[in-house]
């Protein structure tokens, strides 16, 4: 019992339970689980950027693509192109969520901001061709199609041959892919009822993507989070840092999923998301640098720190 001044139970076994006392089989097991862990949040690093960075049409990440994607922005469109302000069919298919997308993000980042920007650019022929278009070494909008889309949109034998990209799965043209990416021919874009000339609305993500995202990060992240901070709390750190920094990964996860949410009724909750991501990534990596130096550099004495 812990309340006739014994020190509680739970210290003494974690104590005795220290990284620093498990067989080296099993620490190499554990270093390798959360260096993995590190380069995998790396990774996801590497993602956020690429995936997001184009969310308000802007290279670079910044809070304008985090608000674009969870909330929703409307922006100026450039004086000349008066044709973006409205959506084609071919446009409204492949921006993130929609159904055509996963066939053009089988490609590269580079087919991605390709066929958006020369969409987004009112499809002209004049630049149909036109490779690096948006960044040197890109190839062509009509490469795009031709390697992701015309495989099904064939008149010849594709899958979808009623909405066809070319006679044959060898050949694009231009007059063809023309009537589904010509601006205006959008069917299913939410009205956009005070949709002013010069003015357009982009985000937020679906619901179904938002869904989506949900399940998949809500099931995994927390996983890893708890597990890391079970070994954490074998480390030989003071019970002090332990109580600080142990919890605070799955509270900052539990804070970004929740702004995820709240961030499409409201603006205001964004912030949310700017604090709990550094928050996590920081405290993330103390708990995998604590757990490896306590694995191969911590004390193995059980008299606490
Ligand atoms: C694996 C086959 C396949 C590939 C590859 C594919 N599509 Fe589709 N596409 C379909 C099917 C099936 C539909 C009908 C279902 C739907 O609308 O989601 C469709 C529908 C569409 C529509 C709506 C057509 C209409 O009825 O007005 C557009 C636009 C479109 N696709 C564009 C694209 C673009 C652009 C690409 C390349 C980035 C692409 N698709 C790649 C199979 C494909």
């Amino acid at each position: 019992m812990a309340d006739d001044g014994k020190p509680a139970p739970l210290s003494v076994a974690l104590d005795q339970l220290r990284l620093s006392r498990w067989p080296t089989p099993a620490r190499i097991t554990v270093s390798l689980f959360v260096a993995m862990l590190g380069f995998g949040y790396l990774g996801a690093l590497g993602n956020l950027y690429h995936r997001h960075e184009l969310a308000d049409g802007q290279p670079g990440l910044t809070d304008n693509d985090l608000k674009a994607h969870f909330h929703g922005i409307t922006v100026d469109v450039e004086d000349d192109a008066s044709d973006v302000v409205a959506m084609s069919r071919m446009l409204e298919k492949v921006v993130p969520g929609a159904s055509m997308r996963k066939h053009l993000t089988a490609g590269d980042e580079a087919d991605v901001r390709t066929l958006i920007a020369w969409l987004e650019q009112g499809a002209q022929a004049s630049t149909f061709q036109t490779e690096s278009l948006v960044q040197e070494g890109d190839p062509s909008a009509e490469d795009v199609i031709a390697g992701r889309c015309l495989r099904c949109h064939n008149a010849d034998d594709g899958e979808k041959a009623d909405t066809p990209y070319g006679p044959d799965i060898f050949t694009v043209e231009q007059d063809m892919v023309y009537r589904y990416a010509k601006p205006g021919t959008a069917v299913d874009t939410i009205a956009d009822a005070d949709a002013m000339p010069g003015r357009k609305k982009i985000g937020p993500q679906t619901l179904a993507q938002l869904f989506l995202v949900t399940h998949i990060h809500m099931l995994s992240i927390p996983v890893f989070t708890l597990i890391l901070a079970g070994l954490f709390a074998l480390t030989g750190w003071s019970t002090r840092w332990k109580t600080i920094i142990g919890p605070l990964p799955m509270i900052a996860i539990a804070v970004d999923f929740a702004g995820w949410w709240l961030a499409r009724s409201s603006e205001m909750f964004l912030p949310l998301l700017l604090i709990a991501g550094p928050v996590f990534g920081l405290s993330l990596a103390m708990q995998i640098f604590a757990v490896l130096g306590s694995l191969w550099f911590g004390s193995k004495d059980a008299n606490r720190d």
